[in-house]
């Protein structure tokens, strides 16, 4: 639709109206973007149809882009200032307490013993881990200080108390280095036993590695850090333990190809919104409990995740524009017709109830966002 064609928004009302008119014309713009496989979920749900349209009015927006910039600016103020990401630090703190609240406590009480944090600046989650699991072994992985978004700002002396360990490393280059020479990254916790050539696995591997503050995101860089964090979440995770990995809620083909892949690993696999922290973004923490893979299962699964991160390297080094995320091959070895059969209703469970959180935090949003503006009707929410 042209920029001038476009309905003008100024109250939460106007928003309301276009987002349950479904004759509107941005909605046939929007389902022309949509690969077949996407096009089956917009047609299968409702709340997820809602959630576009309103995500596609938002986005567009000038006020809300004007907001977004001015936000932007803050955190990188505050980052240059160098003062220790102390705020954030404790709000990935608090949404690991709700993570573990909300499955009966089962990430607490000296439960864990062993774990592992990937992308664990500025630290929430492992102080979290830490203070609720007294003696537990903790090792954690993020980018070094000057490429990370934010420093590592966890309490030194938490740290030496716990044995805290911390690697400074890009996981994605870390896997590659595996990859290469065809085998998978292991992460030795800080109490192996010297005399034992068997590394101990993790009783919880967290795989929260995401860019922040840094732009757009290339396509095959996301599926790279994302397959890069569950070939280690396959490679480290003690069987019966426990899994937390950060994913987006879209619905595509390598997400729900993934999705699978922990169904056919985990006895129990549930999504997390992770409370305010996240709630207008794209973006749940699945939370994966009871790992019981077989060697034999874990051979062939692996093998396909250095498969598919052999052909993100290509794409990476390529002239990309050949190649979309359809591309590349898939994780379960089934056709994406397969896929969607074996895990549409699943994933329709799951996510339908973060697509209508997301959408109720964006309309929030949105409607603060505008009566600053214009005037009106602070955030409510739709009925
Ligand atoms: C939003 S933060 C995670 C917050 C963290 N879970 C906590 O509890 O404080 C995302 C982290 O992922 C890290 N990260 C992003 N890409 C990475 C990569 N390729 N290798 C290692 N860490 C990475 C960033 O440095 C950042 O610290």
């Amino acid at each position: 639709m042209a920029e001038d064609d476009k309905p003008r928004i100024t109250s939460i009302t106007d928003v309301d109206s276009l987002v349950s008119n479904t004759s509107d014309s941005t909605l046939s713009d929007r389902v022309a973007y949509l690969n077949p496989f996407e096009r089956r979920f917009w047609d299968s749900s409702l709340p997820h149809r809602h959630l576009l349209h309103i995500k596609d009015l938002y986005r567009t927006h000038p006020a809300v882009d004007r907001q977004f910039k001015q936000r932007r600016d803050l955190h990188l103020d505050a980052l240059q200032s160098q003062t220790p990401s102390i705020v954030h630090l404790r709000a990935f703190e608090k949404a690991f307490s709700e993570i573990n609240r909300a499955y009966g406590g089962c990430f607490g009480g000296g439960q864990i013993k062993r774990f592992l944090d990937l992308g664990c600046s500025p630290g929430g989650f492992s102080t979290w881990l830490m203070k609720s699991n007294g003696g537990a072994h903790g090792v954690g992985i993020t980018l070094p200080e000057e490429d990370a978004g934010f420093p590592l700002s966890i309490d030194p002396t938490l740290c030496a108390s716990a044995g805290y360990q911390v690697q400074y490393r890009d996981i994605i280059q870390m896997v590659r280095e595996s990859v290469t020479v065809d085998g998978n990254p292991t992460i030795l916790p800080r109490d192996d036993s010297p005399n034992s050539d068997e590394p101990t696995a993790f009783d919880l591997v967290v795989a929260g590695a995401f860019r922040t503050l840094q732009g757009h995101t290339r396509w095959w860089y996301r599926m790279q850090l994302s397959f890069s964090q569950l070939l280690i979440v396959l490679s480290n995770t003690a069987q019966g333990g426990s899994c937390v990995f950060a994913l987006s809620t879209k619905p595509f083909l390598w997400i729900v190809d993934t999705i699978g892949v922990m169904r056919q690993c985990f006895e129990s696999v549930t999504a997390h919104k992770g409370g305010k922290l996240h709630a207008v973004r794209t973006f749940r923490y699945l939370v994966c409990r009871g790992f019981h893979a077989s060697a034999e299962e874990l051979a062939l699964i692996t093998g396909r995740i250095r498969v598919a991160m052999k052909f993100l390297e290509d794409v990476a080094e390529s002239d990309a524009q050949r190649w979309s995320p359809e591309d590349v091959p898939l994780l379960s070895g089934q056709s994406a017709s397969e896929i969607f059969e074996a895990q549409h209703q699943f994933v329709l469970e799951l996510l339908e109830p973060l697509w209508e959180a997301q959408f109720q935090a964006i309309r929030a949003s949105f409607a603060n966002i505008l009566a600053s503006e214009n005037g009106g009707e602070h955030s409510q929410l739709m009925t």
